[in-house]
């Protein structure tokens, strides 16, 4: 069965009480839930994962080479700075897709730089908690 590795970064383990007018109600749990829910209905497996720390993350895509046909990847603020990250990306070539809750490009300055965005299959962002089920299918349709 296809297995998709859906990882999120640093602080999203405070969706729900993180800036709601930003980030949503939708707490990483109910994320989950919803990831689950669509993987299922479509014959696919995930493995769902956050980390506040980027060397993991690192390790963890680096273990998706062995498990994974793709990977979702909400990188948080570690998108805008992690040469690591995209490097890791690179490394493993698996198809990747950059995903983030908020529009990224109508925020801060600071925000509009992805260095993941060069080596992924494209970004979805601006869609809340609703954008992880957009990337499921935008993966599905990718591996088909
Ligand atoms: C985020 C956007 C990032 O700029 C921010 O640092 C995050 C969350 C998003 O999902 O909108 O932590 O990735």
């Amino acid at each position: 069965m296809t297995s998709l590795l859906i990882l999120n970064g640093p602080n999203l383990n405070l969706l729900g009480t993180r800036q709601p007018e930003i980030y949503g109600a939708t707490t990483l749990a109910e994320i989950e839930a919803l990831c689950r829910t669509h993987a299922k209905s479509h014959g696919v497996e995930i493995v769902f994962a956050q980390s506040n720390h980027e060397g993991e993350m690192v390790d963890l895509i680096h273990a998706a080479r062995e498990s994974h046909a793709g990977i979702i990847l909400n990188a948080g603020a570690y998108t805008h700075t992690s040469i690591a990250l995209m490097d890791a990306i690179q490394s493993v070539e698996i198809p990747t897709i950059e995903l983030h809750l908020s529009n990224i490009h109508a925020r801060e300055k600071f925000r509009k730089k992805s260095f993941i965005a060069k080596v992924v299959l494209g970004q979805i962002c601006g869609f809340g908690a609703a954008g992880y089920p957009l990337a499921i299918d935008a993966m599905l349709a990718h591996l088909r």
